[in-house]
Formats: C-alpha cells, sequence, structure tokens
C-alpha cells in the first residue's frame, strides 16, 4: 500500500485512536498465565497485538476474540501454557519477542521465536544475557539476531539486573521471567520507562516492589485474572497531536487517551516547542492514566530536547521531527541512540525522508539537528516502518507539494485504519493498493 497526499489542510473534530500496543501486549500475556478470565476492551486489532494473540493460542491458551477490541483471556495459570507446534512467529513486532523471551526461558518445555525480515536484524543479546544470568538456556544466530531458542526444563533464580539502557522490553522480560524463578528478580533503570508491566502485574494482585527505584517481585506466586480496560495508545495519538499544533486554523479532541507519565514526552516536548495542548477529564482507568487531549494549532519554536524527556518520548520521534521541520529555528535532539534498533534505524530513515523534502539536518551518532521552515514534496521511502509512514503522511500539513509514501503496509501492525481516521479528521490522504 502507498499513501498520496495533497498539501495542506485543517485538522479538526473529535477521534478515539486505536489501544495502546504496549498495554494490549501484556494484557494477553499476563490474562495467559493468570487464574481465570480476563476480560479486555479497547484492545488493539492491529498486526503486533494479534501476534501475541496466535503465539498464545499456539501455546495452548484459549482466547476469544478480538471482536470490536473486546477479548477474553482463559487463563491457565503460571505453569499451565503448552509446548507450541511449532516456530512461534512474532511478525514486526519486538514487544512480543522480547517479552515472550521472558516468559518461556521459565517453562519446561523447548520453543522458537521468530519474525519478520525487520524483527530479525534487532538485537536481542540485551534479553539473552539477563536471561543466561537467571539460568534460562537461550540462544539466538551469531550476531544475537533472532530466531531465538529456548530450552526449557531450568530452574530459574532471581538475581539484580542493572540495565544498561533504557528499555522497558528488557525490564519486562526480566521481571516476567522473574515469575518462574526461584526468589527475588529486581531491576534498576538509567532511567525511567514506561512501567505498564509493573502496573498491570500489580491489578493481576500480583506484589511488585518499587524502593528507590528498585523495582523487584518474588518467584512463584499467583496472578488473578481481572477486566483490562486499554486506553487509546498515545503513541497513536502523537500524530494528531503534531498535525493540530503544525495546521493552522486546527482544533482536536483525542479520547480517552492513555497519559501514564511514562510515556507522555511527547506533550512535554511538545508544550516546550509553544504548542496549546490540555488535559481534560483526567481519570485513572485500571490502574492506567487516562484523559482527553484537546490540541489547537500554535506556532512552534525549536528547541533542545531534555534528555530526561527521551525515553519518556522515545517512540514519538518520528512524529516530533515533523513538528521540528515545521517549527522556527533549531532543534537539536542528543541521548536517543535507541532509535536506530527500532523497526528501521529511525534517525537514518528520518533524515533521508527530511532531507527529499527540503529540510535542512544533521545526523548525529545519538540523535539529530534539525532546522525548521518549509517542507517540498516529494517521494518517501518508509524502511518499513510504520511509524516513519505516519510521520509523513502528517508532514503533507504544511507541505507546499504532493507527498508520496512508498510501502505503508506496516501501519497495520500499530494503527490499523490510520488513513481513514486521519482523512476523517482533515488529512488529504489516499491509500492505494500497490
Ligand atoms: C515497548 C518499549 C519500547 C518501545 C516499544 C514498546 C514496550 O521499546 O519502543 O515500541 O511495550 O515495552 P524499548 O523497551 O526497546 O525501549
Amino acid at each position: 500500500m502507498e499513501f498520496q497526499l495533497l498539501p495542506g489542510g485543517v485538522i479538526s473534530g473529535e477521534a478515539r485512536v486505536p489501544g495502546d500496543k504496549s498495554i494490549s501486549h501484556r494484557s494477553i500475556m499476563l490474562g495467559a498465565i493468570a487464574e481465570g478470565t480476563t476480560r479486555i476492551n479497547g484492545f488493539l486489532e492491529g498486526e503486533d497485538a494479534l501476534a501475541t494473540v496466535a503465539a498464545l493460542r499456539a501455546l495452548g491458551v484459549a482466547i476469544e476474540g478480538p471482536d470490536d477490541g473486546e477479548v477474553a483471556v482463559h487463563g491457565v495459570g503460571l505453569h499451565g501454557l503448552r509446548a507450541p507446534a511449532g516456530p512461534l512467529d512474532m511478525g514486526n513486532s519486538g514487544t512480543s519477542m522480547r517479552l515472550l523471551a521472558g516468559l518461556l526461558a521459565g517453562q519446561v518445555f523447548d520453543s522458537e521465536l521468530t519474525g519478520d525480515v525487520s524483527l530479525c536484524k534487532r538485537p536481542m543479546g540485551r534479553v539473552m544475557g539477563p536471561l543466561q544470568q537467571m539460568g534460562a538456556s537461550i540462544e539466538g544466530s551469531a550476531d544475537g539476531t533472532p530466531p531465538l531458542r529456548v530450552h526449557g526444563g531450568r530452574a530459574l533464580h532471581g538475581i539484580h539486573y542493572d540495565l544498561p539502557m533504557a528499555s522497558a522490553q528488557v525490564k519486562s522480560c526480566v521481571l516476567l521471567a522473574g515469575l518462574y524463578a526461584e526468589g527475588r528478580t529486581s531491576v534498576t533503570e538509567p532511567a525511567p520507562t514506561r512501567d505498564h508491566t509493573e502496573r498491570m502485574l500489580r491489578g493481576f494482585g500480583y506484589h511488585v516492589g518499587n524502593e528507590n527505584g528498585v523495582i523487584s517481585l518474588e518467584g512463584g506466586g499467583r496472578l488473578l485474572a481481572t477486566e483490562i480496560d486499554v486506553p487509546a495508545d498515545i503513541s497513536s495519538a502523537a500524530f494528531f497531536l503534531v498535525a493540530a499544533s503544525i495546521a493552522p486554523g486546527s482544533d482536536l479532541l483525542l479520547l480517552h487517551v492513555g497519559v501514564n507519565p511514562t510515556r507522555t514526552g511527547v506533550i512535554n516536548i511538545l508544550r516546550l516547542m509553544g504548542a496549546d495542548i490540555t488535559l481534560k477529564n483526567q481519570r485513572e482507568v485500571g490502574g492506567e492514566p487516562v484523559a482527553d487531549i484537546h490540541v489547537r494549532h500554535a506556532p512552534l519554536a525549536g528547541i533542545e530536547i531534555p534528555r530526561d524527556q527521551v525515553p519518556l518520548a522515545i517512540d514519538e520521534f518520528p512524529a516530533l521531527f515533523i513538528a521540528a521541520a515545521c517549527a522556527s529555528g533549531r532543534t537539536v535532539l542528543r541521548g536517543a541512540e535507541e532509535l536506530r534498533v527500532k523497526e528501521s534505524d529511525r534517525i537514518a530513515a528520518m533524515a533521508a525522508g527530511l532531507s527529499i523534502l527540503g529540510v535542512p539536518n544533521e545526523v548525529l551518532e545519538d540523535g539529530i539537528i534539525i532546522d525548521g521552515g518549509g517542507l517540498g514534496g516529494g517521494v518517501i521511502h518508509t524502511c518499513h516502518d510504520h511509524r516513519i509512514a505516519m510521520s509523513f503522511a502528517i508532514a503533507a500539513l504544511r507541505a507546499s507539494a504532493e507527498i508520496r509514501i512508498l510501502d505503508c503496509d506496516p501501519v497495520a501492525t500499530s494503527f490499523p485504519g490510520f488513513d481513514a481516521l486521519a482523512r476523517g479528521l482533515g488529512l488529504q490522504i489516499m491509500a492505494r493498493v500497490d
């Protein structure tokens, strides 16, 4: 599929973007190993979350749905998973692979995790290392990439793991393996990362400690089924936060968005740039903060992005780079080397696209410098990355000519229906099946 966008447009109205991807993955995994039936609504029916559903089904868990965002997971308890008949295909989803690696390390059976071309290039040493320290037997290919082979039946023991990088996937992997380990498993992180695993474990009645930044749990407990209301994904909302901010005349309300403080870097950064964003109707739903977000057009100015905001906005940088391209002055991002190991090298992919649109930029090892001003048109390659596709789609609002974006199929991994929703809000977008 490719997107074709006419320049200009105004973003207005109300919308609820699809469910949070991180929370959707975790709801299936924890529901599967809980006792009883977990009922989920607002589930993301995107390819990544569906890969997690398929994997847990292959591990013997009965899952009904998703049907209009509703899922029922008939939990089998901590020790009820069954050996899969073949390799588990995680598609494009790094979260599925890294979290399931932790879950599978503690099982009595062998398993194999594989994925698509992009996932099979991503680093897995970061999860294999701590799992091996816990006594797991797990190996990947020689360069530390998938497929991963897990040999079951090893007795795991709790460790303390000081995360070398700010990664919620690694943290969650270690904690999930810790459920199966003898004794206490704890982690510390170089900077706070999304804490959905910790919150949701507590929602399933499992004690997770957090003293002075040491996150810990004891192995061998029980998870009790619960109800989960998945909020709209702030990472999907981010495209429209930027879209409404950059397009003159825009006025948009995004409904029921997850605003967990470990995820709101995009709001903080846009506000520092001058954006007009207000949170309304703030509430807590199933242990996660939720709000409606009102955003209106405002002139943006370039900034030096504070380093402490980087892990809190990690998936939103492609969209934020478009905001920077439309801002007056210079935006500087540093300390974001993790962007290089996402679904694509997002620094390189965004820099290439910005250059095609005539936006001056300089690539740094761990970030980018962008000089805002005007945007032209052109043909963009997504590097098979959903967020690159959606970011350049919203760029059209301020472009001086048409933008064509090739290879947009991966948008379905996180945001099914993006083009229709965006069109309804005012983006002049056409999707073509190629
Ligand atoms: C995620 C954590 C982040 C994020 C990814 C989802 C999660 O990755 O980029 O999209 O659900 O835990 P890292 O943990 O690699 O930073």
